[in-house]
């Protein structure tokens, strides 16, 4: 028996938490050895004086003025946050339970004070603050950074884009003036031959001799001004089309010659002609003139010789590729001129179609080729699109809308246009 309550005496000494009972007035009349050494004081020091008479200043307050009436309310408070004053002045932080005991008759016997040591807790508080707050501050920080790489990153893209166009620009510049200049120079021989011709014309006139032969050098200076002017007109995208039906097989067929001729000996031609190809309504010259052109880039590109080939398909080009190509979807007539030649970077596929750009040296290209080709196909409602790989070669592809009119025979509309003229 004795030995039990020894037991009992043992762990409210020296349980891992102060407990104080005080009696009905709020003198303490018992307190454990931990919590004795938690303030570094004898037990029998606390018997007589009230729990109160150990906190620091501010306890004291918030003891009489919160807890002790919550106490007369209710009975018994929880977890309430408060500073001991130990023996040598330190603080020691705990959190206190409080609860009256009664008997039947509910007459107060005594008031049991828990005491839990608070410091590991409220380090740990102050830790999860201070972690918190160096973990905002760093995200504040992250975010700073990222903020400013995204606007270096902008300002980097933007400053790169302004400098291409720029020099794009440039390069059309340079170009211009040079086409200009060089067309001026045509013009001028052109004239200076019409000119010197209508001279001696007036001249020979007025002594009655023939002047058959400057007449015709009149009118060869004229009408290579003229072909001059019509190319002018065809680069800006201004010349005057004259549709009629026909069949591309015909015509390729009708080029070959001239073609083979102009492509050189290294150069095979082949053409791969569709059976049953569709009609189209485009203009005759200019689509002879875009093969030609054609042709000519990829003879350019294959200066060791190699294989050109023309080929004709009908083709359908459907609503995905219509909507990613801003062509209209439907029935097209496919003329692809390949070759084995050199191929295109990506850069100078991007601007392969903007009038001036060449990549051939002055006095060899215009860089009026593809941009003249690309400005028919456009003009007649067509498709074009470049297929090319560095050191296999190039394909391009004109699609121009198919013709499902009846097929009248070129006399036919020659005679309609009379009769409406
Ligand atoms: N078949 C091709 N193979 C390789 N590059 C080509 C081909 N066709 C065109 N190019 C490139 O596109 C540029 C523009 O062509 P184009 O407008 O015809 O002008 P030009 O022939 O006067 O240079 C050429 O300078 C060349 O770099
Ligand atoms: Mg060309």
């Amino acid at each position: 028996m004795s030995q039990g309550i020894d037991d009992l005496e043992d762990l409210f000494d020296n349980a891992p938490c102060g407990y104080v009972s005080a009696g009905p007035d709020g003198r303490i009349t018992k307190a454990n050895r931990t919590f004795a050494t938690w303030l570094g004081r004898e037990r029998s020091e606390f018997v007589g004086r009230r729990f109160q008479d150990f906190l620091n200043i501010a306890g004291k307050i918030y003891y009489e003025t919160h807890f002790a009436p919550l106490m007369r309310m209710q009975g018994f408070f929880n977890e309430v946050a408060l500073d001991l004053v130990r023996a040598d002045g330190s603080r020691l932080p705990v959190l206190v339970n409080a609860v009256e005991r009664r008997d039947e008759k509910g007459a107060l016997r005594f008031v049991r004070i828990t005491i839990f040591n608070a410091s590991d807790r409220r380090r740990y508080e102050r830790e999860l603050l201070e972690a918190r707050r160096s973990a905002e501050n760093a995200n504040a920080e992250l975010q700073e950074l990222n903020r400013t790489l995204e606007e270096r990153i902008a300002e980097a893209v933007e400053a790169r884009m302004k400098s291409e166009a720029a020099l794009r620009q440039a390069q059309k510049l340079e170009a211009v003036g040079q086409l200009t200049g060089g067309i001026a120079h045509d013009f001028n021989n052109m004239l200076a031959v019409i000119l010197s011709a209508l001279n001696l014309l007036e001249r020979r006139l007025a002594k009655g001799e023939d002047i058959s032969q400057y007449i015709a050098a009149a009118n060869d200076g004229a009408s290579r001004a003229a072909a001059l002017t019509q190319r002018l007109l065809a680069f800006s995208r201004q010349q005057t089309l004259a549709p009629e039906p026909l069949y591309a097989n015909q015509m390729v067929a009708e080029m070959s010659d001239l073609l083979r001729r102009t492509l050189g000996g290294t150069v095979r031609l082949e053409t791969v002609l569709a059976g049953g190809l569709w009609q189209v309504l485009t203009d005759k010259n200019a689509l002879e003139n875009a093969i030609f052109n054609l042709a000519i880039n990829a003879r350019d590109a294959m200066p060791q010789g190699g294989r050109l080939t023309i080929e004709t398909a009908n083709s359908h080009l459907d609503e995905a590729y219509g909507a990613e190509h801003d062509v209209k979807p439907g029935q097209y007539v496919m003329v692809a001129v390949t070759d084995t030649g050199t191929g295109m970077t990506s850069d100078v596929m991007a601007k392969a179609f903007d009038p001036f750009f060449t990549t051939k040296g002055p006095g060899k290209g215009t860089g009026l080729g593809l941009s003249q080709v690309f400005g028919f196909v456009k003009q007649s409602g067509g498709h074009i699109k470049i297929y090319s790989e560095i050191g296999q070669g190039t394909s391009i592809k004109i699609y121009l809308p198919r013709y499902y009119g009846a097929a009248e025979t070129r006399k036919h509309l020659e005679a309609k246009a009379r009769r409406r003229a």
